[in-house]
């Protein structure tokens, strides 16, 4: 028997994988320039906290998870997203105030698996907890869409929406509820089951699109605060370069959203969902989780749909230099030189015992190393032989500028 996978799920292997590590540190990086700092949260959650946060009657609660009981017979649930979490571990901790988190890490949904919809995926967030001014999402959006910029997504589009205030909602659910109701034989069984639980969720079907694509929109249903929140956050768009477009019948598949909700929309990408990205203001979710009156903001990215969006790029060397030990004496000592190189920042490595020249040669290119750095007699003057494996170019160069070799991009005969 071999073992295989679990359905919808990935090995990231390399090269590949070089790419994700790549993308992970670009968004650690960018989003503590943006001032925020590293939280992480359990991979599962009571049940509860996605039953109440999410909401029962959405897609994900209903249909997508991954839920058990452990052996206490507590019902938990392997995280189909990461806001509830965060929210939970604020409340949690008795933190008051501003608050803003970023995280990375594997989110699991009970989907049909295909390209960009998986069953274990990574998902990439932020969430600026007690700020409600229109400033902190155009700062959420922004940063989500800087990332996308920087990874080479140049023409996304950010969809956005206002689904207003839970009292704007009352009036507008109940409109929302009659049009749907006069058109209750061209919906689907699920959209008229949800029409008196939940209105919203049908303007987020996907197989009621053509019949929901005239109905009612929020944003006629916005009262003044609403409305000039709105405004303000166009505006500020505009003001950033941002390419936006509204989306009137955008409400987003989760249930905690108030006022702003957002996606990123790569032009021509055509996997199931082609959404590489969202988010949305959510001022109710701290007390619907019995924390405190607290607003917030936040938007996640999907790592995989980003690179399945992106296409590939060559992926760079996985390996700066790899040490070739022409005389097997100097191996202790080239194993102090590695740790010298390493410490210097180069990305350097070697085979483990003893092998030929040729073998190790060998072991270079498989590595997928820019350049071998031979250290057999020259060493003895203080010097090495460093080959470009692109181009083949050779040259002996003193051991202790190696790091500069690396830093300058190898070597260009001048
Ligand atoms: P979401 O739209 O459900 O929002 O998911 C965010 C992103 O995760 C999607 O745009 C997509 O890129 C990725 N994603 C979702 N499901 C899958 C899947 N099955 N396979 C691959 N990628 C997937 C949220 O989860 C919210 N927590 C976002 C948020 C943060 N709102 C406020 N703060």
């Amino acid at each position: 028997m071999s073992f295989r996978g679990p359905k919808g799920t990935d090995d990231i292997l390399p090269p590949e994988s070089r790419r994700w590590r790549e993308l992970l540190r670009s968004w650690d990086l960018l989003s503590e320039q943006y001032g925020y700092a590293y939280v992480a949260t359990p991979l599962f959650e009571s049940t509860d906290l996605f039953a109440r946060g999410v909401g029962e009657a959405t897609e994900v609660v209903e249909k997508q998870m991954y839920s058990f009981e452990d052996k206490a017979g507590r019902n938990l649930t392997l995280r189909p997203e990461i806001t509830a979490g965060v929210l939970r571990a604020y409340i949690q901790a008795g933190l008051s105030g501003e608050f803003k988190g970023s995280y990375s890490g594997p989110c699991f949904r009970y989907e049909r698996p295909q390209e960009g919809r998986r069953r274990q995926f990574w998902q990439l967030g932020v969430e600026y907890l007690g700020a409600n001014h229109s400033e902190a999402d155009l700062e959420v959006i922004e940063l989500g869409y800087r990332y996308l910029l920087d990874c080479g997504l140049g023409e996304v589009v950010v969809h956005v929406n206002s689904i207003g205030d839970a009292s704007d909602r009352e009036a507008y659910h109940s409109r929302l509820a009659d049009w749907l109701n006069e058109r209750r034989h061209l919906l689907s069984d699920q959209a008229q089951r949800r029409i008196r639980s939940n209105p919203l969720r049908v303007l987020d079907s996907k197989a009621d699109q053509e019949v929901v694509s005239e109905a009612p929109k929020p944003v006629d249903y916005l009262g003044k605060d609403g409305l000039e929140h709105y405004e303000q956050l166009l505006a500020g768009l505009t003001e950033r370069g941002i390419a936006y477009r509204q989306a009137p019948r955008l409400v987003r598949g989760l249930d905690y959203y108030t006022r702003t909700v957002f996606e990123y929309i790569p032009p021509g990408y055509t996997a199931a969902q082609n959404a590489v990205g969202g988010g949305g203001r959510y001022d109710g979710l701290s007390r619907l989780l019995d924390g405190p009156e607290l607003p917030g903001v936040g938007l996640a990215l999907g790592l995989d749909r980003i690179i399945s969006a992106a296409g590939s790029s060559p992926p760079a060397r996985a390996l700066d230099v790899f040490l070739v030990v022409a005389d097997q004496n100097r191996r202790s000592l080239a194993h102090a030189f590695a740790r010298r190189l390493r410490s210097a920042g180069v990305r350097c490595d070697l085979v483990a015992g003893y092998r030929s020249v040729r073998a190790q040669f060998k072991a270079a290119d498989r590595r997928d190393a820019a350049a071998a750095v031979v250290i057999g007699d020259e060493w003895d003057d203080g010097m090495v032989t460093i080959k470009d494996l692109s181009s083949g170019y050779e040259q002996v160069i003193p051991a202790g500028e190696v790091a500069m070799w690396v830093v300058d991009g190898g070597a260009v005969p001048r």
